[in-house]
């Protein structure tokens, strides 16, 4: 890690919003008096009915609730256009950038409110009403964002399921939260390849069990689809029929925005429910303060709206901020590995806001890439997802940023709803691979495995002590679980599942994972998940699936199967396996290595000690802890000679 410290650049400190004093003293106001901050800075979006009430949680592990600003109520789909027509009607909202470079689209907010109010008509018409759950499984079009905030504006909860899922994959989400209506495209389209949306929608709706939802279907390709009669309708055909003008419904704050399902340690993935005046409040704050949002300025996130990323920077909070965003819908490297530069110079980007992968898969394609384009426009360089490596921090920041532009490298989670830990471009200097200090309300700390709290420069795992507005409510339909998984390991605290460290400056490091969930690119993927696809395969009487460090990916998915007696471990049956667990999971859960191992280490009681395999899997061989307790010590020894690379 290194310890280089990169000040904030005086033209960046004498423009920002906040400035060093002003992060100091807000910070503290901030965990002196939650109330009373909070109360001020609620205000910043628009209330139906304002709030009296401000904070009301509760971290006590028998007792785990969490409201904000109860009494209020709003409608979040307002405040993400309708309050922005009279000062900016005509300013880009949504500057949407196709897979293809000739396709381009710029949507001012008056556009958007027409789109939007369209849209929820459509829903309405399809029987949509407040409460229910509808499914968005759409490619990175305007209509994705059209559809989230008109589902916002009718009171209806979205949950996006990212387009590289598999068919089972969606119909386990739209099984989980009764969706009766699912939104799609005709197919998406990324790096000139043709993703079969709606093809994946009809398997996947064989596959439920129960209920049959009706289908929406944008057409983006115009590819060749099946539209099956009474369930199926194309959204443009049913949009010619609707008026341009839909109510938006008074919800309470803590009415139900929407679902986005994320990979746990054990078990499906979970239901994150956030709802909606806290997390609209959270999001539009760190969204201005984390990117130092001016007016009128371009502002880009290249996260897909299928994460939450997607939701809250893409969406919610810049639109929340009257900004203009940008929505890609290609791949970093289509039609080559300059594309991402050419757009910031095509729109004249501002803030541009990436994923650690992206990075380090681009600096691999040479820096000329990067060097015959401007840039110029550029001013702040964010990155999420996972721990920056030093090396890629520094390339971003001299090569992307003509080192001029400081880099926010910003911690969060599905389940946080918002950014935070985060440096603030004008507050807070900077250390390569840092995600520096607190934002506003949000009050970190280091714990050790009993969960003693521990000061100073330190190591452990990563808690919050207090709530924060953008925080998760709980799992969709399963409080306990919600509990068990964040209150349990440590009580009253919020357990993030992270290592890190902090350093004596107070700044924290991200290191990771502590549980059994894998970050593979930035996307969260849990090893129960990839375990029980692996299983299912007729030949696979057992896996156990690790990450390992991956170049690329940051982690990559390393598996070991046993075989069915009988069985051969062939190079043809690996790649079998792999077709196998894209298709149950989606390409994103491919595993990078699969190594056939007779026997896994188990303790005595049948337990796998994953320890082991992960050590085995990072090539450090030399410390693997205590073997005594294993049922077979003599497992370990076939497990290294076989190492996967070596092998
Ligand atoms: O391990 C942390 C890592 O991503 C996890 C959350 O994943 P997800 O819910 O998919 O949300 C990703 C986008 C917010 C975290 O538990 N992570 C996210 N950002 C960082 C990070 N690790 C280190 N540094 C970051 N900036």
């Amino acid at each position: 890690m290194s310890d280089t410290v990169f000040p904030v650049p005086a033209d960046i400190a004498e423009n920002a919003l906040i400035d060093k004093d002003a992060y100091r003293d807000l910070y503290q106001q901030s965990v002196d008096d939650p109330d009373g901050f909070w109360a001020r800075h609620g205000k910043r979006i628009d209330w139906i009915r304002p709030y009296t009430k401000v904070k009301n949680t509760s971290y006590d592990y028998h007792n785990v609730s969490i409201k904000w600003f109860e009494d209020g109520t709003l409608n979040v789909s307002a405040n993400c256009v309708d309050r922005h027509l009279e000062k900016r009607a005509g300013q880009a909202a949504i500057i949407w950038e196709g897979d293809d470079p000739s396709e381009h689209k710029v949507i001012t907010y008056q556009e958007l409110y027409a789109e939007v109010n369209r849209f929820a008509n459509v829903l309405r018409e399809a029987g949509a009403k407040k409460g229910d759950r509808i499914t968005l499984y759409l490619p990175m079009i305007p209509e994705a964002a059209y559809a989230m905030l008109a589902c916002a504006r009718i009171g209806a909860i979205h949950s996006i399921v990212f387009g590289g899922f598999s068919p089972d994959s969606l119909a386990g989400r739209i099984e989980d939260c009764g969706s009766t209506l699912v939104v799609t495209a005709d197919e998406g389209l990324r790096g000139g390849r043709k993703v079969p949306l709606k093809a994946n929608v009809d398997a996947a709706c064989d596959r439920l069990s129960g209920h049959e939802p009706k289908v929406i279907v944008v057409k983006r390709t115009g590819g060749d689809i099946k539209m099956k009669d009474g369930r199926d309708v194309w959204y443009h055909e049913a949009a010619e029929n609707v008026s341009d003008r839909c109510e938006p419904e008074e919800m309470s704050a803590e009415d139900p925005l929407f679902i986005l399902y994320t990979s746990g340690s054990t078990g499906k993935p979970k239901g994150v429910l956030h709802t909606s005046g806290g997390y609209l409040v959270y999001a539009s704050m760190t969204h201005q303060y984390v990117f130092d949002y001016h007016d009128g300025e371009v502002y880009w996130c290249t996260a897909d709206v299928g994460w939450v990323t997607g939701h809250s920077y893409i969406v919610y909070g810049p639109l929340a901020n009257g900004a203009t965003t940008l929505m890609f819908e290609g791949i970093p490297t289509y039609p080559d590995a300059s594309r991402f530069w050419q757009v910031i110079d095509k729109h004249k980007v501002n803030i541009f806001y990436t994923a650690p992968t992206a990075i380090r898969s681009l600096m691999g394609a040479g820096e000329e890439m990067v060097t015959k384009t401007s840039r110029k426009s550029l001013r702040v360089l964010g990155s999420v997802g996972e721990p920056i490596n030093p090396e890629a921090w520094m390339w971003y920041y001299n090569v992307v940023g003509d080192k001029r532009c400081p880099i926010v490298d910003t911690w969060w989670q599905t389940e946080t709803g918002g950014i935070l830990i985060t440096p603030l471009p004008g507050a807070t200097d900077l250390k390569p691979g840092s995600a520096t200090l607190p934002f506003f309300g949000v009050q970190p700390a280091v714990v050790d495995a009993e969960g003693n709290i521990l000061e100073g420069a330190t190591e452990g795992n990563l808690v919050i002590l207090d709530s924060w507005p953008g925080q998760m409510r709980t799992v969709y339909g399963d409080h306990d679980r919600f509990v068990q998984t964040y209150f349990a390991t440590y009580k009253g605290m919020y357990f993030s599942g992270d290592g890190c460290r902090r350093d004596a400056d107070g700044y924290y490091w991200i290191t990771g994972r502590v549980d059994d969930v894998i970050n593979v690119s930035g996307h969260r993927m849990g090893t129960a998940e990839v375990e029980s696809a692996l299983v299912a395969h007729p030949k696979v009487a057992e896996a156990a699936v690790v990450g390992y460090p991956h170049d690329l990916k940051g982690q990559g998915i390393y598996a070991y199967v046993t075989l069915m007696e009988g069985e051969e471990p062939t190079d043809e049956l690996k790649k079998e396996l792999v077709t196998w667990v894209r298709k149950e999971i989606g390409p994103i859960a491919s595993p990078d290595l699969i190594q056939f191992s007779p026997g896994l280490p188990k303790t005595r009681s049948g337990k796998i000690m994953r320890r082991i395999l992960r050590k085995i899997a990072e090539d450090s061989f030399d410390n693997l802890g205590d073997t005594s307790t294993l049922a077979d010590p003599g497992v370990v020894g076939d497990l290294i000679d076989n190492r996967q690379n070596r092998a």
